[in-house]
């Protein structure tokens, strides 16, 4: 199999990571890797604040319910859907940006950050390096938004924590491809399929926990459904003038 596709079919989230900071080689390579990412309109809608200062760390584990991997990393990321910039430079030209407060520019700006960590995500695994996703910086954004400095017209996404595996694991097992993928319009899917991944899942738990855990994978997205969280978002939102159109 190609290495790239083998590389990717072997991801894993990695929540334990050596006391050994990344250097600035490999800090600036994993900056590159993630701006070589597609940009819708070549905007390049984000910034990436890079979280070296121990006491924002333990700010931010902190708010992410005491996350060690957030704070025990080589570098902890933060992605921020930016249309500051955009607007500081429409008004250097003496433009008027009108679409600035569109939803339209606010989804563009998040889709062009999430590519962005993605691709920084694949480039920190080529290099040996481990990943996880932090999107529980979000559980206080306010508190997030102060310690980083976010300006208006920018929203602070996710973390991304990377570093040197304090240990392996193995991949979770995704869907079977056929309840992800559609042919040529959005199809009703099996019950089968689901029945089949929910056993797949609950053997999965139930290895990796000696039977701690054993739920399947249909009764985590019911749960998941039954609670709204992070109701702030919508103010936060309005208050940094984003999506208001
Ligand atoms: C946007 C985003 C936010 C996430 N936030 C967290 C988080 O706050 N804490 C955590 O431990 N994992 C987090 N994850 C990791 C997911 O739990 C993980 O990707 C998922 O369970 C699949 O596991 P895998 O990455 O090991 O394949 C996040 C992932 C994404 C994409």
């Amino acid at each position: 199999m190609n290495q790239t596709v083998e590389q990717l079919l072997s991801h894993y989230s990695v929540r334990a990571f050596l006391d050994k900071p990344l250097s600035d080689d490999q800090i600036r390579l994993l900056v590159e890797s993630a701006q070589a990412a597609s940009t819708s309109n070549f905007v390049q809608a984000y910034s990436i604040i890079g979280v070296s200062d121990p006491k924002i760390r333990r700010e931010l584990a902190r708010i992410s319910g005491g996350m060690s991997y957030v704070e025990k990393t080589g570098q902890l990321f933060v992605f921020v859907a930016d249309l500051n910039r955009n607007k500081q430079i429409a008004e250097s030209k003496k433009e008027n940006p009108a679409s600035l407060e569109t939803t339209e520019k606010m989804l563009v700006a998040i889709i062009d950050a999430a590519l962005a960590a993605q691709n920084m995500a694949v480039a920190a695994e080529a290099m040996g390096l481990g990943i996880c996703y932090i999107g529980a910086i979000r559980n206080d954004i306010e508190r997030v938004s102060a310690l980083l400095n976010i300006p208006e017209h920018a929203i602070p996404l996710f973390g991304l924590t990377i570093g040197y595996p304090e240990q392996n694991s193995a991949p979770k097992p995704r869907m079977p491809y056929q309840l992800v993928y559609h042919e040529n319009e959005y199809q009703a899917k099996e019950t089968a399929l689901y029945e089949a991944y929910d056993t797949t899942i609950s053997d999965y738990y139930t290895n990796r926990t000696g039977g701690v855990r054993n739920e399947t994978w249909t009764d985590q997205i019911a749960e998941g459904m039954k609670k709204p969280v992070r109701m702030d978002m919508k103010a936060f939102i309005e208050k940094q003038k984003l999506g208001l159109k």
